[in-house]
């Protein structure tokens, strides 16, 4: 993007979850320096945009007003896929010229759009810069921590299939889902607090009261269901073939970031909700194309980027660095548990972990906008 002067961004949904990782990233990085910012809402508009660090952003803007929109060079917009479905249209009909960069799933397997996921496929987004192609679209978490996790192996064409079980933390269901979470484990332990000070109850008579607390008396307005001291085996709506869309989105994703045909990779998922806070986790079964020995699997992964880091698939290196509470607040994805099934010398089993709502939503898209400026990043 050559402009004369600073690109006019509009960023949209800057206080939910995401977008207020995001607008903390783009402080961290000083992405803020590099465009004339401005925040957009549909709710708060006309009224002074809070201070972010030095940087006075004015007014918000109204998010719902396409022709206040189409001002600006970018929109960003962590705003979810209704807002997306609503008002990307009637901007692209005015004509407006602007790069869309979007967090929510709406775009993500149109034709004309790219999925984020620069250290994966870097030169394909330069590429589609240079075509002139203008929407692009973060990927689903899952897939974008397990291609980072694992971009070794599957950028350099070895791998033929995989299957997931993941672990996903409460927030990429949002931020009511996540305190939904914390008030049940709260609900959860205040029911059985006495019990448990009494030491002539026995831990069967706790546990009996909590799944009594459970089965009838948990509130879970958000999630359908009690999560704390339960799971959760159904993320999103129903798709077809028995598949939830979570589990469709981790097969087409992961080949549409790769720049691959669909299939070319077959993604096999089975996602889960666990009550975890913020950081998703992923047994990953591959079936590689050629028999890598363990220590060559982990050198890929580890030479692959800066944030894949290896965990050694030992007890007490597991514990301290292989968790959702070892990852949560950072950029690393955590890979361990690295070996070799019995399945057969093509197979090998791998534990990944990464934050969510980092390089599984608000990361990528502060990148993407670096790539749209033609600005630094690191790799
Ligand atoms: N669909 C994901 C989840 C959010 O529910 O965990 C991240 O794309």
């Amino acid at each position: 993007m050559t402009l004369a002067s600073k690109a006019k961004v509009a960023i949209v949904g800057y206080r939910g979850m995401v977008g207020s990782v995001l607008v903390n990233r783009m402080l961290e990085e000083d992405d803020f320096a590099l465009i004339d910012a401005t925040f957009f809402s549909t709710s708060t508009h006309g009224t002074p945009a809070p201070k972010v660090g030095k940087y006075d952003l004015g007014l918000i803007g109204d998010a719902n007003s396409v022709e206040e929109l189409s001002k600006y060079d970018v929109v960003i917009t962590c705003q979810g896929g209704d807002y997306t479905n609503e008002i990307h249209p009637k901007l692209r009909a005015t004509g407006w010229q602007g790069y869309w960069i979007d967090a929510a799933s709406a775009l993500r397997m149109k034709d004309n759009v790219s999925l984020i996921l620069d250290p994966i496929n870097k030169e394909q987004l330069k590429q589609a810069i240079a075509q002139g192609q203008k929407d692009f679209a973060g990927a689903n978490c899952t897939v974008s921590l397990m291609l980072i996790g694992l971009g070794g192996l599957f950028t350099k064409g070895l791998v033929e299939s995989a299957i997931v079980s993941s672990y996903q933390a409460a927030s990429g269901a949002g931020a009511a889902n996540m305190r939904e979470l914390v008030e049940q484990f709260g609900a959860i332990y205040n029911d059985v607090a006495e019990d448990l000070a009494d030491r002539s109850k026995t831990m069967l008579d706790v546990a009996a009261k909590v799944q009594t607390k459970l089965s009838t008396d948990l509130p879970a307005p958000y999630f359908g269901a009690p999560l704390a001291a339960s799971l959760i085996p159904w993320i999103d709506a129903q798709h077809d073939h028995g598949f939830t869309k979570e589990e469709w989105k981790g097969h087409v994703e992961t080949n549409k970031i790769l720049g691959f045909a669909d299939n070319t990779i077959k993604v096999d998922s089975t996602c889960v909700r666990v009550g975890v806070l913020r950081s998703h986790s992923q047994s990953i079964t591959l079936k590689l194309k050629e028999n890598l020995s363990v220590e060559q699997i982990e050198q890929l992964i580890a030479e692959h980027n800066k944030w894949a880091y290896l965990v050694p698939n030992e007890k007490q290196a597991t514990l301290e660095k292989l968790t959702p509470t070892a990852v949560s607040g950072t950029l690393n994805i955590a890979v361990g548990r690295v070996r070799k099934l019995s399945l057969g010398e093509e197979y090998v089993s791998i534990f990944t972990v990464g934050d969510q709502l980092l390089w599984g939503a608000a990361e990528p898209l502060r990148r993407m906008l670096r790539l749209v400026l033609d600005a630094p990043l690191d790799y």
